[in-house]
């Protein structure tokens, strides 16, 4: 009798609503229809380092269709510098020989931008690796949607549809400050969704006099009041050379040296652009003359339940990659498009990022019903 193959999977990153759902999809394809078996390791990369797991069976895949987070758990560790028993180190190696011990015929790893980037490192050690893409931020290149963004979506839009009323009838300006470092899908979907007045995002720097002015316009029209829904990683026209020159150091980092600088001055500019939307608000009370208030959505938008549609995309990416493994095709990131998935290179995938375009059509209807961009 011919032994079952045996999968390892693996949640890294940031969480995200889906998570769940997936596990599920590619267990129960694994399982039931290809007739494989399947472990979990906890934590994200750190559990395969330190032999961390859990059989994942038909009982254990039952009923986490529904649930938020992830039932293995995750971390944000980089395999090039784990820090394990107090060292840092790179545990890339250490991967690898658990990976052959355990005999898995395959590793799937679920995360976002960093999780591509891992898994990258043990494609060219050599191991059998399928990527699925996850984040809120909806940033992973080569992929029309990733999970967890759908549902974040529609939490960040509910918040600003009920900040709408307490706005109104206080006359305020209300910021909304919604996730996103570096990439504005999450605030833009929501912004347009929730009408919101002004929409700032990372890859359209802010001109705060061009923003009061718009929020003027409204009060000159009887409307004095404006919901502003703002990224966490936007920033004003005077900021953003030095964010744009911080990402080209880092880019053109080659020496260990070279990218541990690169990084630090990356973390320092990170450090004082925090509390921006608090400032934000401020200078617009000042500039505008209407009382402001921020109100910051946090871990709200990627905590409980997966919508509907994220919980098909993660059971149409999760069967897909069973069926991949069942086909031998390893080394790639399962990629939605349109309703169909397409396997994309992990190494084509790993260290791109997917920011909004200026010429985006969420952007051009955003502009076109007169929602000022901060531009
Ligand atoms: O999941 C992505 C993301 O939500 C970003 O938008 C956010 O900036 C970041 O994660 C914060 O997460 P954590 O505090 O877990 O690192």
């Amino acid at each position: 009798m011919s032994k079952k193959k045996l999968i390892g999977i693996l949640t890294a990153g940031g969480d995200s609503p889906g998570l769940n759902a997936a596990i599920r999809g590619v267990g129960k394809a694994a399982i039931t229809f290809h007739g494989m078996d399947i472990i979990g390791f906890k934590d994200g990369f750190r559990g395969i380092v330190e032999n961390r797991q859990m059989r994942l069976d038909k009982k254990t895949l039952a009923n986490i269709l529904t649930v938020g987070g992830t039932i293995l758990g995750t971390s944000r560790d980089k395999l090039h510098r784990m820090e394990v028993d107090g060292e840092t180190r790179d545990v890339t190696d250490i991967i690898a020989r658990n990976y052959e011990k355990l005999g898995l015929e395959c590793l799937v790893c679920l995360g976002g931008g960093g999780t591509q980037k891992n898994a990258l490192r043990l494609v060219k050690k050599g191991l059998n690796i399928i990527t699925l893409p996850k984040t809120i931020d909806n940033d992973v290149a080569f992929t029309d949607a990733t999970f967890g963004f759908a549902t974040a979506l529609d939490i960040a839009t509910e918040a600003i549809d009920r900040l709408h009323s307490t706005a109104h009838s206080h006359h305020r300006i209300i910021v909304a400050e919604i996730m996103g470092h570096r990439a504005g899908w999450l605030t833009l979907g929501a912004g347009l969704a929730g009408g919101a007045d002004v929409i700032l995002i990372p890859e359209i720097p802010y001109d705060i006099k061009k923003i009061a002015a718009a929020i003027r316009r409204r009060s000159h029209h009887r409307t004095n009041f404006s919901i502003v829904a703002v990224a966490e990683g936007a920033m004003s026209q005077q900021d953003a050379p030095a964010f744009r020159a911080a990402e080209e150091l880092k880019s053109k980092a080659r020496t260990e040296k070279e990218q541990l600088a690169a990084r630090q001055h990356s973390a320092a500019l990170d450090e004082k652009h925090a509390g921006n939307t608090m400032r934000l608000a401020r200078d617009l009370e000042e500039l505008t003359g209407l009382e402001s208030r921020v109100t910051i959505l946090g871990y709200v938008q990627r905590g409980g339940t997966p919508s509907a549609a994220d919980r098909l995309l993660a059971t149409r990416l999760g069967t897909a990659c069973a069926d991949l493994i069942q086909q031998k095709k390893f080394g790639v990131m399962v990629a939605s498009k349109g309703d169909g998935v397409e396997p994309v290179e992990i190494a084509k995938v790993a260290g791109k990022r997917k920011p909004v375009p200026l010429d985006h059509p969420w952007v051009q209807s955003a502009r076109r019903i007169g929602t000022c961009l901060g531009d």
